[in-house]
């Protein structure tokens, strides 16, 4: 499927929810494992399937729902997307990133995306926070592949991803919610093996502080329409040979609703803090 052809635009779906709300928020969220419990402080105005919206991969992983919320978090309009499709499901990187493409045709100006994150920094737990301040993009392939879209840069900037302002939001909103937000760099790998301890350590000589299998294209596609981009990690694991433990599916769900209550508050705050400086 095209994003630039045919029927499933990112206008046409972008279109299809002006009319399914009123609201028009500039903000939106993408909730990753850790981080849906933030629904519970949503004021939902609009709750729409993913299967309603032209274009929206359906998301196949436990955990994850496939529904778009509008309302308001902290006092603030938001556009909530809880659940994303990944690379891994075999989705085109496209389609991965149409819903951010929609967001940026609907309007929405700053994204705030999240995610679950296995801890490679020897410094961090299992249940901390790492608040993006760079990635390293290990999936072996680049959302912008491709032919070029009219009135888009080709070769896309990428020095600072992860806008200075919002992570100084990010970071004020780690704060008042009470919890200490590491900092660091996300690797991403394309998945769905977990890493092994061999590449683990390769990507610590790398630089990277954090690995997962989500978000970098997501954020290269918000550059790319132009849109603001913060990003923070639940440290649901440590990294294959970090912890002597195996990694599995089960322990990132385990520490995800473990700290759902610090994660929740992180980005509702975060929200609030967004309305202050409109
Ligand atoms: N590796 C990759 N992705 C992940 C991990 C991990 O250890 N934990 C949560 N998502």
């Amino acid at each position: 499927m095209s994003v630039t052809k045919g029927e499933f635009t990112p206008a046409v779906a972008a279109k299809c929810l002006q009319k399914l709300s009123s609201l028009r928020p500039t903000l939106a969220i993408i909730l990753g494992s850790g981080f849906h419990h933030a629904l519970a402080g949503l004021r939902v105005e609009k709750k729409i399937p993913y299967g309603k919206i032209p274009g929206f991969p359906l998301p196949s992983v436990s955990g994850h729902a496939g529904e778009l919320y509008f309302g308001e978090l902290g006092g603030t309009p938001v556009a909530v997307l809880s659940g994303r499709a990944h690379y891994y499901e075999g989705h085109a990187m496209e389609r991965v990133t149409f819903a951010v493409r929609t967001l940026a045709a609907f309007g929405i100006r700053d994204l705030l995306l999240t995610n679950a994150a296995g801890g490679i920094n020897p410094k961090f737990q299992a249940g901390d926070f790492m608040m993006l301040t760079d990635h390293v993009n290990f999936m072996g392939v680049n959302p912008l592949r491709g032919p070029a879209i009219p009135g888009r840069a080709r070769f896309v900037d990428l020095t600072e991803v992860y806008d200075l302002e919002l992570r100084t939001r990010l970071m004020q909103a780690g704060k008042a919610a009470g919890l200490k937000l590491q900092r660091g760099v996300y690797l991403a790998v394309s998945g769905p093996s977990y890493e092994t301890p061999a590449e683990i350590r390769a990507f610590a000589t790398l630089g990277a502080d954090a690995v997962g299998m989500s978000t970098v294209p997501e954020a290269i596609v918000a550059r790319h329409e132009g849109m603001r981009v913060a990003a923070v990690s639940c440290i649901t694991n440590l990294a294959a040979g970090i912890s002597p433990e195996k990694l599995s599916h089960q322990e990132v769900l385990e520490t995800a609703e473990r700290v759902k209550q610090s994660g929740a508050a992180l980005i509702e705050v975060f929200a609030r803090l967004h309305e202050k400086t409109k």
